[in-house]
């Protein structure tokens, strides 16, 4: 695993769009898959800034995202389409019909699941994967305990990740109690792997599940068995590694 240290949210930002972009550059018609959460939101700033420069062409690119909320469709702001849609495709020229987020609004799970996977398989897999982490070391909605073999499937979301979620909802009860989310399987089979994380409240589990055992109680643990994974952090969240 390859550590970049950054210096705080910013620089991390900056960093992992630089290496997004570069992914771009080298592939225009890469297949991305992308994040949503707090951490990727600068870095897909930037990239919106590198297309208005024209330094970025989109159009030929393709996306996958890791998960959403079931129940929720695009025009939910608390979607996962939505936050894409607003942080990063409406603003650069990517074909919407070339970006993909699992359907929150399919009630059949095993449909929507094997519709998502085949997807992926159609692409011949990820170029590039971007990853946050969650406090208790979820990746996509992985929650600890997750099967590492898991393909894409509809999960029970955990109290603290609904509680952490919970500051994007008005009402507690208005938190989706469960989501579709890629796999570890569907994660692992990604080319390349870039996960980013900032902030002293995610150092703990940064060391957990970099330097700690692989455990499927830790799911971003998993990531120390890939060939290719970079790690963007802020001086903060490497602290204790
Ligand atoms: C959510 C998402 C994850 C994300 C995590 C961390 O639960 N499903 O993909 O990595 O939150 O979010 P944040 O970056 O806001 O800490």
């Amino acid at each position: 695993m390859r550590i970049i240290k950054a210096k705080d949210y910013s620089d991390m930002s900056r960093k992992a769009a630089n290496i997004l972009g570069a992914q771009v550059i080298l592939k225009p018609d890469s297949v991305l898959g992308l994040a949503t959460g707090s951490s990727p939101i600068g870095a897909y700033r930037r990239l919106v800034e590198g297309y208005n420069k024209g330094d970025l062409d989109f159009s030929s690119v393709f996306t996958v995202n890791l998960d959403e909320y079931c129940g929720l469709g695009a025009d939910s702001p608390q979607s996962y389409r939505y936050f894409m849609n607003v942080n990063l495709f409406d603003h650069v020229n990517i074909k919407k019909e070339n970006t993909h987020v699992p359907n929150g609004l399919e009630s059949d799970a095993e449909k929507e699941c094997a519709r998502y996977e085949a997807l992926i398989d159609r692409f011949s897999g990820i170029d590039m994967q971007l990853l946050g982490i969650g406090h208790n070391g979820h990746i996509g909605f992985n929650e600890p305990g997750a099967a590492f073999e898991t393909l894409t499937h509809r999960v029970a979301l955990t109290e603290s990740t609904i509680a952490a979620n919970r500051r994007f909802f008005d009402r507690e009860e208005e938190v989706p109690r469960w989501a579709y989310t890629m796999g570890i399987r569907s994660i692992m089979r990604a080319a390349r792997i870039l996960i980013i994380v900032s902030g002293k409240e995610k150092a703990p589990i940064v060391k957990e599940a970099f330097s700690g055992a692989v455990t499927p109680k830790v799911p971003a643990s998993a990531l120390q068995l890939h060939g290719s994974v970079t790690l963007v952090g802020d001086e903060d969240a490497l602290s204790l590694l």
